[in-house]
C-alpha cells in the first residue's frame, strides 16, 4: 500500500502542469486584449466578436489548426512568421498559448533562429489568460 501511494505521488509530480483553458472566460479576455488589432470574421463576413474592419493583425477566425502566416486576406505578415509556417509551424492550442505570451520567442524556438522577429508588438503575460483565449478561439472552429 505504502509503495502504491508513493508511485501515485511520483506520477502526479511528473505530470506537466498545463493550464486548463476556459472558453467562456476567454471570450472577454480576447475582447479586452486582442480585438484592438485582430478581427474574427467568419466565411460570410460576419464579425464574431469585435469589429470586422480591424486589420492590424490577421483575421483569427479558424486560427486553431491553421499553418502560421497563411491567412489569405492578410498581406502584412513578417518574414519570420511566414518562414515558421513554411517550416511546419501550426497554431494548435499549445502553440497559441506560447505565441501569445511571447511571439518573438515562439518564432525563435520554432525556427531555431535567434534573429527571428515578430511584428506582433504585444505579449500576454498571464498563462491562464492565454489558455482561456486559446480555448475560446478553438471553440470558434
Ligand atoms: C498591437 C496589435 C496586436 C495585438 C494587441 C495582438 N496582436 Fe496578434 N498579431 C498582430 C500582428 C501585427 C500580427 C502579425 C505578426 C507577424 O507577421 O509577425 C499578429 C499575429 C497573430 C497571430 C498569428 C496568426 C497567423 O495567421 O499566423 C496570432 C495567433 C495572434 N496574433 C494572436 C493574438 C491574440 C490571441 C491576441 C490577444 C491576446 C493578439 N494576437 C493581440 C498584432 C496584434
Amino acid at each position: 500500500m505504502k509503495s502504491m501511494k508513493i508511485a501515485t505521488l511520483v506520477a502526479l509530480l511528473a505530470s506537466p502542469v498545463l493550464a486548463e483553458g476556459d472558453a467562456a472566460a476567454g471570450e472577454s479576455k480576447f475582447e479586452r486584449n486582442c480585438t484592438t488589432c485582430h478581427a474574427v470574421v467568419d466565411a460570410s463576413g460576419n464579425a464574431i466578436i469585435g469589429r470586422a474592419n480591424v486589420k492590424t493583425g490577421p483575421n483569427l477566425f479558424g486560427v486553431v489548426g491553421r499553418t502560421a502566416g497563411t491567412e489569405a486576406g492578410f498581406d502584412k505578415y513578417g518574414d519570420s512568421l511566414v518562414a515558421a509556417g513554411a517550416a511546419g509551424g501550426v497554431f494548435d492550442e499549445a502553440a497559441l498559448i506560447a505565441y501569445m505570451q511571447d511571439p518573438t520567442a515562439w518564432l525563435r524556438s520554432t525556427l531555431s533562429d535567434d534573429r527571428a522577429r515578430s511584428k506582433m508588438s504585444f505579449k500576454l503575460r498571464n498563462e491562464q489568460d492565454a489558455a482561456d483565449i486559446a480555448a475560446y478561439l478553438a471553440s470558434l472552429n
